[in-house]
């Protein structure tokens, strides 16, 4: 590891596959593990082993078909999913045990009905029992986003003299500032004794549309794991997404901070998942959305065609796409019908032009979109061309 790489965890399969109705069976699993470690990433969250014998299954599949990322399973911080979870990871060559437990004032007292002291406890438990089944152990402070600063401090210190190799600070609720979840990151960094034996994680849901952005954040001041899942998916409004974290920091070396991603398979994983998953993608997602490089208005159509990174800050082929689109609608000009008309074999004249576009905008009024078929259809009616 360098100091500016980023492992990026993906937990696609396990807190991605909770979004209701879109469960995965094993092959499944499988087969997106088996492209996720194409992808590159460093880590793959298969399940939460105890929760079905489906799941426990398909950690183990998943163990046997990948070989160079880590697999890690799921476990609250309890003795038998402790124990499930690395009975699930028997076979994997690398496997980390991801337990922990709540650490919010709200999730101590009504989910867990418990105290401070208490958690603290169970979380060294967990983490001690968790190293005798694998030597690599993630702690997950669950609310981490809400918990006060000085506690969360006290519960990383122990787990880390306990044994924990990664320390994962998860804003559950997506209620953090990307101010607020970069200075708590920065804080836990200058005020936990042993900081340094372990890894800092971020794991940000979604709810506010700030996952990315809080994500980002965290890697600015310090973390150096990024939990995300392919095209965002995950409970409520989902995790941060793989391809926006990951394309950010590959977009702006300013940053200082890289991941071992093969951008370049980013489209293909993102149309597996969606379809293994029954799950579209929205038209406009950043990175791997139908529009992501899509072009419609005459302005933007027109710097594009002269120059393409007038309107565009990535090169679709970085993520897999082979081209940009200059799509034909009313608000497209001439620049992008001379262009279309080129691709479909007419080099229009500007005489034929101008009769071409002014047909084109009564058919444009009548239709969302020109297809290539209708341009042609224009062209053959308002020129002399056969
Ligand atoms: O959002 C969360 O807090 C989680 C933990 C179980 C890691 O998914
Ligand atoms: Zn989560």
């Amino acid at each position: 590891m360098t100091d500016n790489q980023v492992f990026i965890f993906d937990t696609t399969l396990r807190d991605g596959e909770q979004v209701p109705g879109c469960k995965l069976n094993m092959d499944q699993k499988v087969e997106i593990a088996r492209q996720l470690e194409r992808l590159g990433v460093d880590i793959i969250e298969a399940g939460f082993p105890v929760s079905s014998p489906g799941d426990f299954k398909a950690v183990q599949a998943v163990c046997q078909a990948v070989t160079d990322p880590v697999v890690c399973g799921l476990s609250r911080a309890v003795e038998n999913d402790i124990k499930v979870a690395g009975e699930a990871l028997r076979f994997a060559k690398r496997g980390r045990i991801h337990t922990g437990i709540g650490t919010s004032d709200s999730h101590i007292r009504y989910k867990l009905r418990s105290d401070q002291a208490t958690i603290l406890e169970r979380a060294v438990a967990a983490v001690k029992y968790a190293r005798t089944f694998v030597e690599d152990v993630e702690f997950y402070a669950e609310d981490a986003g809400r918990t006060d600063n000085e506690f969360l401090a006290r519960v990383l210190e122990a787990v880390i003299k306990a044994g924990a190799t990664v320390l994962n600070i998860p804003d559950t609720t997506g209620y953090c500032m990307p101010e607020e979840y970069g200075a708590k990151i920065r804080y836990l960094r200058e005020n936990v004794t042993g900081i340094h034996k372990a890894v800092l994680s971020t794991h940000c849901h979604n709810d506010l549309g700030l996952a990315t952005a809080n994500s980002i954040a965290g890697v600015l001041n310090g973390a150096r794991q990024i939990e995300c899942t392919i095209n965002g998916i995950g409970e409520r409004a989902g995790n941060t997404s793989l391809e926006e974290t990951v394309m950010i920091l590959r977009q702006r070396p300013d940053l200082g901070l890289d991941t071992r991603i093969n951008t370049k398979l980013i489209y293909e994983t993102s149309r597996m998942v969606s379809d293994r998953m029954g799950m579209p993608v929205q038209p406009n997602k950043a990175i791997v959305g139908a529009n992501a490089f899509a072009h419609s208005s005459g302005i933007h159509q027109d710097g594009v065609i002269k120059r393409r990174d007038t309107y565009e800050i990535i090169n679709p082929l970085d993520v897999g796409v082979d081209h940009s689109k200059i799509v034909l609608t009313a608000r497209s000009g001439r620049a992008a019908i001379a262009y279309r008309s080129k691709n479909i074999g007419y080099n229009l004249t500007k005489d034929e032009l101008d009769l071409v576009y002014a047909r084109f905008l009564e058919v444009a009024d009548a239709k969302k979109e020109v297809e290539d078929g209708d341009l042609n259809t224009i062209i053959l009616a308002t020129t002399t061309r056969t």
